[in-house]
């Protein structure tokens, strides 16, 4: 498939464009440049016009764009560059009638109810609940997603990570030192591999997908769906627990 990954730049995106590079014909986007890649469309995902020229002549789009972490207080735009960005996204989607949208959600959707394990996360525990302006932001943008599956028909899927690090660097997308594992973990070669089965998978009207890498993280959430649905596994598992 010719695939636009956006977000190509990032900690999710850098791996994903290796791992998409190996079956398809990928395009990377992001606001930043690409170590490796000139030919990388360098462009804001807030520049409609921007996005829709970058998404025409693809099958399938991936996102994996975050604002940055620092973006989301006093007034920042990283509510803005989550939800409008996604918007625009899926706008050009729809416009340039792409087959499949894979959008890197989070587990955050969920973040307004008590956590693991008074609550079991399920992919349909509905309605949403955030709690936290970037956890808005990505209930928003799963929102914006079904939505434009039900009026537009668009095949959607959603992956929702919880903590996402580098298990060889032991470190988190800010670059901070992790130092110990916690249920929530899992390594970002993995997000990046259920992000390729999501795009391959067969039979995806809007479906959510949480992924998960730890005992624990099985037992708070339902990831054994998504190995069932995606034919996905983690590669990389750590021990904690709940
Ligand atoms: N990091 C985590 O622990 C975690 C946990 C759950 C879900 N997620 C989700 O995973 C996805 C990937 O996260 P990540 O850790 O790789 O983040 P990241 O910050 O490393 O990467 C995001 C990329 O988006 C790009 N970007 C930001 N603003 C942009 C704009 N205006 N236009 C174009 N590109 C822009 C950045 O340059 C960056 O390369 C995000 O959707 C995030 O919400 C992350």
């Amino acid at each position: 498939m010719r695939v636009l990954l956006t977000g190509a730049a990032g900690f999710v995106g850098r791996v994903a464009l290796d791992q998409l590079s190996e079956n398809h014909e990928v395009t990377a986007f992001d606001v930043r440049l690409i170590e490796g890649h000139p030919d990388a469309i360098l462009g804001d995902v807030l520049d409609y016009k921007a996005v829709e020229e970058a998404v025409a002549g693809h099958d399938a789009v991936v996102n994996t764009i975050m604002a940055p972490n620092a973006a989301y207080n006093d007034g920042g735009p990283g509510f803005t560059i989550n939800t409008v960005g996604a918007y625009n996204l899926f706008e050009a989607a729809r416009v340039h009638g792409i087959k499949r949208f894979v959008h890197t959600s989070s587990g955050a959707v969920h973040t307004g109810y008590p956590g693991p394990p008074e609550t079991f996360l399920t992919h349909d525990l509905y309605p949403l609940r955030a709690s936290g302006t970037y956890a808005l932001s990505k209930l928003l943008q799963e929102e914006t997603a079904r939505n434009f599956h039900q009026q537009h028909g668009m095949s959607i899927a959603c992956i929702r990570p919880w903590g996402i690090i580098d298990a060889e660097k032991m470190i988190t997308t800010d670059g901070h030192a992790v130092e110990g594992h916690s249920w929530g973990h899992i390594d970002r070669r993995d997000v990046a591999s259920a992000l390729v089965c999501a795009l391959e998978a067969d039979d995806i009207g809007y479906e959510c997908f949480y992924v998960m890498a730890t005992p624990g993280g099985y037992k708070a959430v339902d990831v054994a769906r998504t190995e069932e649905r995606l034919g996905w596994k983690p590669a990389i598992t750590f021990p904690a627990d709940l």
